[in-house]
């Protein structure tokens, strides 16, 4: 039996603004060789580099730049869609997951009703929403239980807006919870008959066996998103490919743009998609730097850390600490760049950051850093 809705638990009114990392940019300009001198812990890609075989894959590919691509990846994708048992028009490839999960929720907001996504979620889901003009209704987590997505209370939400889409991100951000394949699964059978279920698995990759790609093909109402932008490393490339169910509607409203995936992004695919083993020994490492780093951060005074299942986590900060926007502000002038996580929207305030684990050194930098600027005195000046 689901629980009530409270109204506490359904939130509506604008979408948080879309902000997103990478502000390095602003501050070195576009030459990516001048990127290391930035903590770049606001951003949620990897600290490693690629796997070999995919950079050689690149390196070739790149020898050969002067040729245009296939204009939509054809080749590439009934490549994939033969390795996911899927009919190849239930698969999609774009220049990372954002494009797709933009043409998924703009297909499934095409046919009218609201999207409902959980608080605090990814805020692109959002803007794509309410730039199509759909309402948009928020399932408020609730911060006591970790942030932790209740299946029973979205369903409750999406029953009482009768919501026509379902998007959440597993493992979700900003928390970085992961929700079981059963949970997933009892979640969709108890959605209003004709609602869809988005997943976006950008970060699937520190919960592999949480992934519900495999059952697509069984469950009409749910589609996929995967980026290789995460756990592949490959953030620049701007590759990520997509699932979908049969109930999903058909590309009839997409404008699908000519050679999304430029002649590298082409090569470097499949490599990356044969690289697991590489990326779970990198996850792995990344798991034992992160709990160093949250170890270092909790020990000092007024930080408290979220648990999570992935690589970036949330800090609340406690009474008498500075406003989390003050505090971005003054790690960026140690340049050591971390998340407001008043940008992810309510429940979350600015008692609120998010930061992403680096390499060791860097995550040295970053604790650092946070030391001086939570010993200055409240409303303290940079040295
Ligand atoms: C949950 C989630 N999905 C998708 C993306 C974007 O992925 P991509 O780089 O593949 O477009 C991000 C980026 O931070 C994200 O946090």
């Amino acid at each position: 039996m689901s629980p009530e809705v409270l109204p506490a638990d359904l939130l509506v009114g604008p979408a948080p603004a879309s902000i997103h990392g990478g502000s390095q940019w602003r501050f070195i300009g576009p030459d990516p060789g001048r990127v290391g001198e930035y903590v770049l812990a606001d951003v949620n890609d990897a600290w490693y580099a690629p796997a070999p075989a995919t950079v050689d894959a690149m390196r070739r590919a790149l020898e050969r730049i002067q040729h245009t691509p296939e204009v939509h990846g054809e080749c590439l994708r009934r490549l994939v869609a033969e390795r996911l048992g899927q009919p190849e028009e239930r698969i999609l490839l774009g220049a990372g997951a954002s494009p797709l999960l933009q043409r998924l929720i703009l297909r499934a907001c095409a046919r009218g009703g609201p999207m409902l996504v959980p608080a605090p979620e990814y805020s692109e889901y959002q803007r794509v929403a309410e730039a199509a003009g759909a309402p948009v209704f928020r399932c408020a987590l609730d911060h006591r239980t970790g942030l932790r997505i209740d299946p029973e209370k979205l369903a409750a939400c999406a029953a009482s807006c009768n919501a026509a889409v379902v998007v959440l991100s597993n493992p979700s951000n900003p928390a970085g919870q992961v929700l079981s394949p059963d949970a997933v699964g009892w979640l969709l059978e108890r959605l209003p008959p004709s609602c869809l279920l988005l997943v976006d698995e950008a970060y699937i990759d520190h919960a592999p066996r949480a992934s519900m790609l495999d059952q697509v093909s069984q469950r009409p109402k749910l589609a996929v998103v995967r980026s290789l932008s995460k756990g592949s490393a490959l953030a620049g490339l701007r590759a990520g490919f997509a699932s979908v169910g049969a109930a999903w509607p058909g590309p009839r409203s997409d404008i699908q743009q000519p050679w999304q995936l430029n002649l590298l992004a082409q090569a470097a695919f499949l490599p990356a998609l044969d690289a697991g083993a590489y990326v779970a020994e990198r996850i792995a490492e990344t798991h034992r730097l992160r709990n160093r780093l949250c170890q270092d951060l909790a020990a000092l005074p007024g930080l408290r850390i979220l648990p999570t299942d992935v690589h970036f986590f949330l800090i609340e900060l406690g009474p008498g600490l500075p406003p989390a926007r003050k505090l971005v502000s003054r790690l960026a002038g140690r340049k050591v760049l971390v998340r407001d996580g008043t940008a992810f929207g309510p429940p979350l305030g600015s008692e609120w950051l998010r930061v992403t684990t680096r390499s060791g050194a860097e995550n040295r930098r970053l604790v650092a850093a946070f030391a001086e600027v939570l010993a200055l005195p409240s409303g303290g000046r940079l040295p």
